[in-house]
């Protein structure tokens, strides 16, 4: 692995992959903490943001755009990372954001404001304990009193099967050629030969060698930043907690939101045989043992003047909720941790005409769901499980849209730039949507259709047609369940499919969001 001085034996001749990731959104961590009884930062008025490890700083550059009273700042060592992240901020018009090229161990010592939230995904388990210690001074000095933290990283003892796994992987690389891509697929042809030779490691566990088939499945430079770091640990979450109470922070939720409801994630008997034991860190412990959980994104709050522990009622009520996609596929079953839950078709029905007006508070959704005998406390229950399963989403803004008249047009001039590119370069980009407060993905033909919808083509037989013709002229590749879309006849029945999508489900939803609007 080449490590020059600034690298700290981190990988970087391997960019990362550019991902989005929506719990990094300060709607989302808001709510999370809100479901906890802690109170949220005031996102209605200027805030600030530092995520730190960036890497092209995609979820950052998202986030300034769905909130542009926000001011975010983005840190990364790798010059190549900052250097697309500005570029990619400035191509979308996105300019409450500032790129700083700096390891952790520097960041202090550029002029940087207190920060309301500091978010760090996918970095704590990759990087030295100096870099780490670094995060941590970084957080006491730097987040304001109430401010949250959202900190991400792999765990124990979910992590026990995989680590040697990733070792001898580790160990393989050391006698490749190439750069760290290139011995990285090499070191992983020989684990898959190992793995399939009666090594009886892989006998006695056999989900690490489901976890090497699965290594060949997902992108090479995503193998690379997970396993081929010099520094890579996970903890225990009683381990992490006692690290940032050194930051002077405490837990107060988790971005992954189903977490937060023990009845969603852990089985009744393991939920009562956790709750007898003597401590919140052996509770906590045995929790996780119950879940098994292998990847954490905690979040937590610094002081005691944020954290007041109380029912979570009274900051929940004002948490707004809201539909990103089409409301009517909210269905009466929805899958959590644990397995299926099923709620009354009536409740539902309800939820999905009133999700159809927009966002609204839990509150509001409440009251507009209460009578017909049901119990508030049970609708707000429901809410919080459907919001846990993905049904729903926890949005920045209460927002009743309205669709009627036409002619309508993108929201803003980053809306028609991410649109284009996503066309351009045939990859999925995110809109910024300051509804939802989080990034709304749309795939190239889901681009180009609303692209063409807008410029006229509004029944589904001509926006069909032209989108037939956009995916001939751009080349788009065109994948269904694995297979490559060729003929004539496949693509126009492709391209009726993705046209009635576009004007029944994506056209509302953009509307509802915000990113599509109607003149006057
Ligand atoms: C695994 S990547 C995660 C990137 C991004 N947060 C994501 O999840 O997509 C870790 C990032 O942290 C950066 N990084 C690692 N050590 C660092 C340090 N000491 N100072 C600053 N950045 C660092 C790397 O360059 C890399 O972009």
């Amino acid at each position: 692995m080449s490590t020059p001085g600034w690298s700290q034996g981190y990988v970087t001749d391997t960019t990362y992959t550019d991902r989005f990731f929506r719990e990094l959104s300060p709607a989302w961590l808001n709510y999370a903490v809100a479901l906890n009884g802690v109170r949220p930062r005031d996102l209605g008025r200027p805030f600030t943001y530092l995520e730190l490890g960036c890497g092209f700083g995609v979820s950052a550059i998202v986030n300034a755009g769905a909130f542009p009273r926000g001011e975010f700042h983005a840190c990364d060592f790798n010059p190549a990372h900052i250097e697309g992240g500005r570029r990619q901020a400035a191509a979308f018009g996105i300019g409450n954001i500032q790129f700083h090229e700096s390891s952790f161990q520097q960041l202090l010592s550029l002029d940087l404001p207190p920060f309301d939230f500091i978010v760090l995904h996918g970095v704590y388990s990759w990087v030295s304990a100096g870099a780490r210690q670094a995060i941590r001074r970084i957080i006491h000095e730097k987040l304001k009193p109430g401010g949250l933290v959202y900190l991400s990283y792999n765990c124990l003892p979910g992590w026990a099967i995989e680590a040697p796994v990733r070792r001898l992987l580790l160990e393989l690389v050391t006698s490749e050629g190439g750069d760290t891509a290139q011995r990285a697929g090499q070191a992983l042809s020989q684990l898959q030969q190992l793995s399939a030779s009666h090594l009886r490691y892989f006998s006695a566990h056999p989900a690490a060698a489901a976890a090497v088939d699965s290594y060949s499945k997902g992108p090479g430079n995503y193998l690379v930043h997970e396993f081929l770091n010099q520094t890579w640990e996970p903890f225990y979450s009683i381990d992490i907690a006692d690290e940032m109470a050194e930051a002077e922070t405490i837990y107060a939720g988790s971005a992954t939101l189903a977490d937060n409801h023990e009845a969603l994630t852990v089985h009744e008997q393991a939920a009562v045989a956790a709750g007898k034991l003597k401590t919140a860190r052996q509770r906590q412990l045995a929790i996780d043992f119950a879940v098994n959980r292998r990847f954490r994104r905690d979040v937590f709050v610094r002081g005691a003047a944020g954290h007041e522990p109380r029912e979570a009622a009274p900051y929940l009520s004002e948490a707004v909720i809201g539909c990103l996609g089409n409301p009517d596929r909210i269905g009466s079953k929805v899958q959590v941790p644990r397995g299926m839950i099923t709620f009354q078709e009536d409740f539902i029905g309800d939820l999905r005409s009133l999700m159809k007006r927009g966002s609204m508070t839990i509150q509001e959704a409440a009251a507009a769901l209460g009578g017909h005998g049901r119990n508030e406390a049970e609708i707000v229950r429901n809410l919080t499980f459907l919001v846990a399963a993905g049904a729903l989403m926890p949005f920045a803004q209460a927002r009743q849209g309205s669709h009627t008249a036409k002619p309508r047009r993108p929201a803003s001039e980053t809306v028609e730039r991410i649109l284009a590119q996503a066309v351009e370069h045939s990859a999925q980009r995110m809109l910024p949507s300051e509804a939802a407060g989080n990034g709304v993905p749309v795939s190239p033909v889901e681009a180009l259709a609303i692209t063409e919808a807008l410029a006229g083509a509004d029944t589904e037989a001509m926006l069909a047609a032209r989108l037939e013709a956009g995916i001939r002229r751009l080349d788009l590749k065109i994948t269904v369940e694995g297979r490559e879309l060729r003929s004539g006849e496949e693509l126009a029945s492709y391209a009726r499919g993705a046209a009635r999508n576009a004007l029944e489900d994506l056209l509302p939803a953009l509307l509802r969001l915000g990113l599509v609007v109607e003149p006057g």
